[in-house]
């Protein structure tokens, strides 16, 4: 276990969102994977870490009431949240309460996020860092296209990374950079770097990945149906 101290740690869970890619007919977050709703493996693997003290789910408005029954005997707060992902994420952060020295912003669809990435990210931030992602290498070649798909260049990825959650961040500084937004963004440290400040990066795991099509609910599915056979780091 950690010995970060976990109080004054808040997390917000974007739990808002329809699902349009994945298609399940209900809210993305609360369809099932191994008989659990994503949002809940996501806030008990937060929780599990031993480094989160509080969580905040974003959920849609026709969700509020029945997701605040998801969630027995732990410290979560349920609130509705907004249109896009930005507004969600905002909403959470007003229901931050007092005393939170560093906020994680976590999505609901990375059912699967190792406690161990958590508290990476928390102990960077901890250790001074203003703003921290978990990030992968890009192990596909990547290439440039025009408007008709004709390839006009070839990227360095050696320079490019893939970024996961939870992204990690003073509170104050989160809450100032939601403060002065302007445009919805996919990522919060996005917000941090549109202020001029730096964000840096810990290493991500690939099963942290976003649930976001019926193919990778079928991914999810399959490793946890294999987690009796861990998968060791140098096979990732
Ligand atoms: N999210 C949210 N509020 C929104 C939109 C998204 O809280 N208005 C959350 C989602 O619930 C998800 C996370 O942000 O946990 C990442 O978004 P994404 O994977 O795009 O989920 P959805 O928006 O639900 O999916 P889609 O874009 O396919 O409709
Ligand atoms: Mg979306």
């Amino acid at each position: 276990m950690s010995t970060v101290d976990p109080s004054g740690v808040v997390a917000i869970v974007p739990a808002a969102g329809s699902g349009l890619r994945l298609g399940a007919g209900v809210p993305k977050a609360f369809v099932e994977l191994g008989g659990v709703p994503m949002v809940l493996r996501a806030v008990d693997g937060l929780l599990g870490s031993g480094v989160v003290g509080r969580v905040v789910v974003v959920v849609p408005a026709f969700e509020v009431t029945a997701a605040a029954s998801l969630f027995p005997g732990r410290p979560v707060a349920v609130v509705p949240g907004g249109a896009d992902r930005t507004a969600s994420v905002a909403a959470g952060l007003r229901a931050l309460g007092s005393d939170v020295d560093v906020v994680l912003v976590h999505d609901a669809a990375r059912p699967l996020t190792p406690p161990d990435v958590v508290r990476r990210v928390v102990t960077a931030v901890r250790s001074g860092l203003p703003a921290v992602i978990p990030v992968l290498p890009v192990t596909d070649t990547v290439k440039q296209v025009d408007a008709d798909g004709v390839v006009t260049g070839t990227v360095d990825r050696s320079a490019l990374r893939a970024v996961q959650t939870p992204q990690g961040f003073r509170a104050s500084d989160l809450v100032r950079a939601y403060d002065a937004v302007v445009d919805a963004l996919t990522d919060d440290a996005g917000l941090i770097e549109a202020l001029g400040d730096s964000v840096h990066t810990v290493a991500g795991d690939p099963v942290a990945f976003k649930v976001t099509t019926a193919w990778d609910l079928r991914i999810a599915e399959l490793l946890l149906a294999g987690a009796s056979v861990p998968i060791s780091a140098e096979e990732r």
